[in-house]
């Protein structure tokens, strides 16, 4: 299972979900899964994360200091199984890319699986600061993602 985590700059928010997704796949020994993350805007690409998301995930024991930020690919819709969005200024960017409905569906807020249908969003801490907030909403997400699809895959 490939998932893909996407912001607006691939600074903040989805490298803390893939660092929260990564330490949930080692933890719960899920070898077939893969993560990566990406920003729907390019004005990072090649950077380290914030040093605010670095200091927030290590405050949790997540080193992300081997991500560097990248642009979402028009491919990156075929090649991943899940993309996961923070907002919904992200998931109309990346609805944006294709006509293919087909890919649409692979198209969800990340909070859709804790929050079925209530739209929430991931704020975004670039402004606010507000960074713990947001890697409290991630690992909820992350978790209730895992669960979904753990329990699909053994159900009972
Ligand atoms: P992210 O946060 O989408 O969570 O990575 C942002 C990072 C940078 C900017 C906006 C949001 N920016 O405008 O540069």
């Amino acid at each position: 299972m490939k998932i893909l985590m996407v912001c607006l700059g691939n600074i903040c928010r989805s490298p803390m979900a893939e660092g929260v997704m990564k330490k949930l796949i080692i933890e719960n020994e899920l070898t077939h899964w893969l993560v990566d993350s990406a920003g729907v805007g390019d004005w990072h690409v090649g950077e380290l994360p914030d040093k605010r998301a670095i200091r927030c995930a290590r405050n949790h024991g997540i080193d992300i200091t081997d991500q560097r930020a990248r642009h979402l690919q028009k491919n990156d819709l075929e090649r991943f199984d899940h993309i996961l969005v923070m907002d919904q200024m992200n998931y109309q960017d990346v609805i944006a890319q294709t006509q293919n409905s087909g890919l649409h569906k692979k198209i969800r807020l990340l909070l859709d699986y804790k929050y079925p249908g209530k739209q929430r969003n991931v704020p975004d801490p670039y402004y606010t600061d507000l960074f713990e907030e947001a890697y409290q909403l991630i690992k909820e997400g992350c978790e209730a993602f895992l669960h979904h699809h753990i329990n699909n895959i053994n159900p009972g």
